[in-house]
């Protein structure tokens, strides 16, 4: 059986492609999912998707990852990333391999990005390289399973 990736995003991302085009580029969301797909069909691995805008959502989704056996997770948590202890306490609770991924590269920008109270206990986290990001996680995730691209 394939290995099982979740890649999540947080509030406002289902605003790609309008939302501030010079900060997060001009693809929609559908875009980049459609290029994820792409990249882990030829990694041979299987990717599920999930926006949503509101936090406990979120929350709900990634304890349902546990539950579907999920073994890995890209996740975006937007500007949640800046404050949810929620979503931190969630990302620890279920124990599943996650990536942090921000589009943009946080720390050049407003004081108030810089600080991640998620990162601390992701993998690692990915910003400042698009979408690209996503395709980056996904190999950083295969890696950490020990497995080959
Ligand atoms: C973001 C960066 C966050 O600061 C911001 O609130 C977002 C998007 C990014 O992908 O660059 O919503 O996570």
């Amino acid at each position: 059986m394939s290995t099982k990736i979740a890649i999540i995003n947080g509030p406002n991302l289902n605003f790609l492609g309008i939302r501030e085009p010079s900060v997060y580029g001009a693809e929609t969301l559908d875009e980049i999912n459609d290029e994820i797909s792409a990249a882990a069909a030829a990694r041979n691995v299987t990717v599920q998707f999930f926006q949503s805008n509101h936090e406990g959502a979120i929350i709900d989704h990634l304890q349902q990852c546990y539950y579907d056996s999920v073994q890995g997770i890209i996740l975006n948590p937007g500007a949640l990333t800046h404050y949810s202890y929620a979503l931190r306490d969630a990302i620890s609770s279920v124990n599943i391999p996650c990536i942090e991924v921000h589009l943009s590269n946080v720390h050049s920008r407003d004081e108030f990005r810089h600080k991640s109270v998620t990162a601390a206990v992701c993998k690692g986290q990915i910003c400042g390289f698009g979408y690209f990001g996503y395709i980056l996680a996904l190999d950083a995730l295969i890696n950490n399973f020990g497995g080959t691209k």
